[in-house]
């Protein structure tokens, strides 16, 4: 058996315990296992795949990034091929990829990736290709699995952000408005929030309304709480607005580049409330760095999880976490609408019966 690994997509901290955890279980299986790298870059022109045994994925668990590169400009379906005039046009070289798997002779693919990957997945899939998904993002938005790897990460360090933020706000009388990812989602927000104690939190699942927020600023004031902590998701709007976009999609881009809602937001809070406002965005430190022990784990449990699958013949589908358990659903399940956060759940009803203004 030869087994084919590969990470697409933006990184997320735990791909790396996926590899170990999908290498060894293969390796005790007596399979070979493979990495492609660069997405799919690795099989189409740049040949670039690599042998993983043992002494490949040795001392990985707790490193950051993925060894076998990523991008998410690798879609084979939209391959961007730069033309002579300068231009980029996107090309369908999946045909040449699925030859170049066979060519390689591998039986399965293990694709680790989060939702524009897993769609690529389950194309590959219709195309004959054995495939299992290992869904990761940070933003924790795959359906068909409670949580993804690295979005406990995520969390901790926009926690741990908050938490020094508070000091420098309190000092100064300020508001800090900090602008954390979760681009249709607002897990990392609410969560990272409500653990670091904001005042406000803004998540695309719920439009704010800017008076709302600047009246929660305001009472605080008047209660002798000179400073707040507003806490902003990427992709959270204004009520009748529209998502803040710092540059838009290009040829081979996936989707265009959010960011800047956090501007928007201190701006006006200052305009309104005449408190001195300054934004922060976390940005790519939420992707980066060392995985936490939850994540370690889950990315492990997952990597062994798709060779499970793979053993099993059980193709076309995506390793979930359904707490106590790691299963599997069709890779379908995960697809279409990303996994937001219901308006019901106690961890809302708990921030708003905390006090916890959520801009409505
Ligand atoms: O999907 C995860 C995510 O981190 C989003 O929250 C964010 O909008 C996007 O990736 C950023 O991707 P890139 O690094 O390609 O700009």
């Amino acid at each position: 058996m030869r087994l084919a690994l590969s990470t697409g997509g933006g990184d997320a901290p735990g791909l790396n315990a996926v590899i170990r955890g999908a290498v060894l279980s293969a390796v005790h299986r007596g399979w070979a296992a493979y990495g492609i790298q660069r997405g799919f870059g690795g099989l189409l022109g740049g040949d670039k795949v690599v042998s993983l045994g043992p002494d490949e994925v040795r001392g990985i668990t707790h490193l950051g990034g993925t060894i076998l590169g990523t991008t998410n400009r690798s879609s084979p379906f939209k391959w961007p091929v730069p033309q002579p005039d300068g231009s980029v046009k996107d090309v369908d070289r999946s045909d040449e990829l699925v030859d170049a798997f066979r060519a390689h002779g591998f039986d399965a693919l293990i694709m680790i990736g989060g939702d524009g990957s897993l769609r690529i997945a389950q194309q590959l899939y219709e195309k004959g290709l054995p495939v299992v998904g290992v869904p990761k993002t940070i933003d924790n938005d795959v359906r068909g699995t409670v949580t993804t790897f690295g979005f406990d990460t995520a969390v901790s360090t926009a926690t741990d952000a908050l938490d020094k933020v508070h000091s420098t706000a309190e000092s100064h009388d300020r508001v800090m408005v900090v602008e954390v990812m979760g681009r249709y989602a607002g897990w990392i927000a609410l969560n990272s929030g409500l653990a670091g104690s904001a005042d406000v939190i803004l998540i695309p699942e719920i439009p704010f309304d800017i008076e709302s927020v600047c009246r929660k600023v305001r009472e605080r004031d008047a209660r002798g709480r000179r400073f707040s902590i507003v806490v902003v998701a990427e992709g959270a709007m204004p009520i009748g607005g529209k998502v803040v976009t710092r540059a838009p999609a290009g040829p081979g881009d996936r989707m265009e580049r959010l960011g800047g809602i956090a501007e928007r937001v201190a701006a006006a809070i200052e305009e309104r409330t005449g408190k001195e406002t300054r934004a922060l965005t976390l940005g790519h430190l939420q992707r980066g760095g060392r995985p936490t022990t939850f994540d370690r784990l889950l990315a492990l449990r997952f990597g062994a999880a798709a060779v499970r699958c793979v053993a099993d013949g059980n193709f076309g589908v995506m390793v979930s976490h359904v707490p106590p358990s790691t299963g599997f659903v069709p890779l379908k399940e995960a697809l279409g609408k990303p996994k937001l956060v219901p308006l019901d759940l106690d961890t809302v009803l708990m921030a708003r019966e905390i006090g916890v203004c959520l801009g409505d």
